[in-house]
């Protein structure tokens, strides 16, 4: 079933009680006011996965990394395996985030092996992808953004499809406070499904949760959610305050 998902991206913020203290004030504040029927994501640095966890209500909030190592044990200093994630209670790993593309290297094909780990260990990845200012002004966006899934979930199989979750992050949107219009993300949320539509069938494509992130703030929320492709989104600097965080939930 095609789920609204609203999910945070802290990034690389807070210490660990700081991000207790944040993932309580969602959990009580969604609590009080609720989440109609939107599943609610908090993507944390890997040492806050577990006090998290355990800080919050599970069946309301879900939690996620924001990488996995390519690996899935080993020799590999440094690195925070799926397994590992898993064992933390998390449900869910953020994959193939800008950041992570344009400052650690990251290429498709070492996403292609992230996205298999994380799929074996049943954790559900959030998908990223998304175009840099240059390829939006030279108006290719949608070829580009449509390859970046062809070199890496189109290769899954239909049943591992269904199980991510695609979030469109305009490079130019992020964290500059210039968000995408309602129709830019409209329109390219809707080129993404026709594209999922040709690899997989309608009913895959209908299915998929594709979230909008970029500057998504409490003021611009609802106008992004209104479209009929945008199934939530992926919120970075607003869902460091839990307010802020929950009036973007309540923005359906
Ligand atoms: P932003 O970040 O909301 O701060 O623009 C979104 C993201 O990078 O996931």
């Amino acid at each position: 079933m095609r789920q609204k998902i609203v999910a945070g991206n802290w990034k690389c913020n807070t210490n660990v009680q700081e991000g207790v203290e944040l993932a309580k004030a969602v959990d009580s504040i969604v609590a009080e006011k609720g989440a109609d029927d939107v599943t609610v994501v908090l993507g944390v640095p890997f040492t806050h996965l577990t006090s998290v966890v355990d800080a919050v209500n599970i069946d309301r909030i879900n939690v996620s990394s924001q990488n996995c190592a390519a690996e899935a044990k080993g020799a590999y200093t440094g690195e925070v395996s799926v397994n590992m994630v898993k064992s933390t209670g998390a449900t869910h790993v953020i994959l193939g985030h800008s950041e992570r593309r344009e400052y650690y290297g990251e290429t498709s094909e070492i996403l292609n092996k992230k996205l298999a780990l994380a799929l074996e260990a049943g954790l559900t990845p959030i998908y990223c992808c998304g175009e840099a200012l240059e390829i939006r002004e030279a108006g290719t966006h949608n070829e580009f953004v449509v390859k970046q899934l062809e070199e890496t979930i189109f290769q899954l199989s239909a049943d591992d499809f269904k199980k991510i979750v695609i979030a469109y992050e305009p490079i130019w949107a992020i964290g500059t406070g210039v968000t995408a219009s309602s129709d830019q993300a409209q329109d390219m949320h809707a080129n993404l499904r026709s594209a999922i539509a040709a690899k997989f069938g309608e009913e895959i494509a209908e299915e998929t949760s594709i979230l909008y992130g970029g500057s998504c703030n409490p003021k611009n929320a609802s106008e992004l959610f209104a479209n009929k492709d945008v199934d939530g989104g992926l919120i970075g600097g607003a869902s460091l305050k839990a307010e802020d965080f929950i009036e973007i939930i309540n923005a359906y």
